[in-house]
């Protein structure tokens, strides 16, 4: 498939635009210093802390935030368990989720819990890590996915 080019000037602090890019639904989150702040609270709640695997992401968003620009995620919307498209969060929720997972992606399926970089939380039943396609910044409001 061809590459998407995506435009991103008008995504919020805060907020997530999907787009679509082969088929498949492209989440880019444009992550406040508040959302980009609680990745390093969840860590040892993580099953792939560290985005060790290679699969799931290109070499240049293996880093703590798991993308180029800290505040620009961009991953796929794709469950790592069975492919559900899973929900936003842009806050932590209070009960009945965990109080540890401080907002991210929750699937509705099966309750695989993501936080604000797609890192998957332990305990839940998807293997990875929501996957980062290949993406760059074509401009400041502007990434090519693909
Ligand atoms: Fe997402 Fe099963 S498809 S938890």
């Amino acid at each position: 498939g061809a590459p998407v080019l995506a435009d991103i000037g008008k995504i919020e602090a805060g907020q997530k635009v999907t787009f679509e890019w082969r088929g498949l639904p492209v989440f880019v989150v444009n992550r406040t210093k508040a959302q980009l702040d609680t990745l390093v609270t969840v860590d040892a709640r993580l099953r792939d802390p560290k985005s060790d695997n290679t699969a799931q992401q290109p070499e240049y968003a293996k880093n703590e935030h798991r993308s180029i620009k800290p505040e620009w995620l961009v991953v796929t919307g794709i469950c790592t368990h069975l492919g559900c498209v899973p929900d936003f969060f842009p806050e932590l929720k209070p009960e009945p989720f965990d109080p540890q997972w401080k907002g991210g992606f929750y699937c509705p399926c099966h309750k695989s819990r993501y936080d604000m970089a797609g890192r998957v939380f332990d305990g839940v039943p998807a293997p990875a890590n929501l996957m980062v396609p290949k993406y760059h910044f074509v401009d400041d409001t502007h990434i090519l996915i693909g």
